[in-house]
């Protein structure tokens, strides 16, 4: 394993796209706003601010425009947002995104579950955003879904995962999330489907995007950042999920992930105490305990006080070391 010696790292954040897509209570639209805002002081390279889905699939981000159109932008700060087809690309230029992340999954019975379209429908449909987007001049990443595998198909073939990569980059775009869905990556398999794609494909940006469904995610991580991946999706607090995706759990958390890419020496240029400040702000919005850890523990170098009799204790242990015979020499 190797040390980060600075490598500087990109961090998205996605709680609040794939976190709050999953939650069953509506986060009120002040309160996204108000989170979103937080967020942007904490060293985010882009933020997930929302999808522009169909309001019947996913009713918890029915008001996109409104939380798009209020947030305060930091400069620097990418805030990007999901597109599933034409309608979600034009009410994303609506709201001035400063990239499309348009989304479709590697499984074809995971698509047609998640975006009832076949996979080449959803091309046909993406084709066209592609084209929208390069017409007003806004950058496009593709989420493919399903990456490492597919819970209702089982394994995905890394053949047909880096065909759709083909054929993507040939109309243009700037980058491919490799989405780990439902937590069925391991480190292994991480290792090689990454350093395959980045191989292939030099001139596109990959980002990772895991989920801790198995307790996989950082492990993952580590693995992805040794295949040279730069560019992660992470969720605050460990919320997310897909709504469509049979057993699907929280993404890895986002403190959880720069404790231990910080602790590793890389450069994430993340605030971590801010992050945890922001994960207590959440777990209020949200109305549950969140998976995530580092929140509760602290960074490992959080210092607790001994026990109360710790004096008791240390008089007891001197006592008894007097009255024990030293060795002859
Ligand atoms: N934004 C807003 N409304 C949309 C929309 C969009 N992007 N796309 C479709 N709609 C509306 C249509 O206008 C139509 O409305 P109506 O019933 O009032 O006439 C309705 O949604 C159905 O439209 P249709 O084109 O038939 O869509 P569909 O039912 O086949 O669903 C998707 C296709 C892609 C729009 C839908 O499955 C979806 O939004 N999926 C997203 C799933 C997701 O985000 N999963 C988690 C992230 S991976
Ligand atoms: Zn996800």
């Amino acid at each position: 394993m190797n040390t980060g010696n600075g490598t500087r790292l990109y961090v998205n954040e996605v709680a609040t796209r794939d976190g709050f897509q999953m939650e069953s209570r509506f986060i009120p639209t002040d309160d996204k706003i108000a989170l979103v805002d937080r967020l942007s002081g904490l060293g985010y390279a882009k933020i997930e601010v929302t999808s522009f889905t169909a309001p019947k699939a996913i009713p918890a981000l029915r008001d996109g425009e409104e939380v798009m159109g209020r947030i305060a932008r930091r400069p620097g700060v990418v805030y990007t947002a999901l597109v599933p087809n034409l309608r979600g690309g034009e009410r994303a230029l609506d709201s001035r995104v400063d990239e499309f992340n348009i989304v479709m999954s590697a499984s074809e019975t995971h698509n047609l579950a998640n975006l009832r379209m076949t996979r080449e429908q959803s091309f046909a449909q993406l084709t066209e955003v592609i084209a929208l987007a390069r017409q007003a001049k806004v950058p496009v990443n593709v989420s493919l879904s399903c990456v490492f595998g597919c819970p209702m198909e089982g394994e995905v073939p890394l053949d047909g995962v880096l065909g759709w990569v083909d054929r993507f980059a040939a109309l243009g775009v700037a980058g491919i999330t490799l989405c780990d869905t439902t937590g069925m990556a391991y480190p292994t398999q991480v290792q090689e489907v990454c350093a395959s794609a980045l191989a292939r494909f030099e001139a596109l940006d990959f980002t990772a995007h895991f989920h801790n469904t198995r307790a996989m995610g950082l492990v993952n991580t580590v693995a992805a950042v040794e295949a040279g991946v730069r560019r992660f999706d992470m969720s605050l607090g460990g919320i997310g999920g897909c709504p469509y995706a049979p057993g699907a759990t929280g993404n890895v958390a986002t403190e959880d992930v720069i404790h231990m890419l910080q602790c590793m020496g890389y450069d994430t240029g993340m605030d971590l105490d801010g992050l945890i400040g922001a994960a207590a702000q959440l777990e209020a919005l949200v109305q549950h305990e969140l998976p995530a850890q580092v929140s509760r523990a602290g960074h490992r170098l959080t210092r607790h006080a001994p026990p109360a009799d710790f004096s008791e204790i240390v008089e007891r242990a001197k006592a008894r070391g007097e009255g024990r015979k030293e060795p002859q020499a």
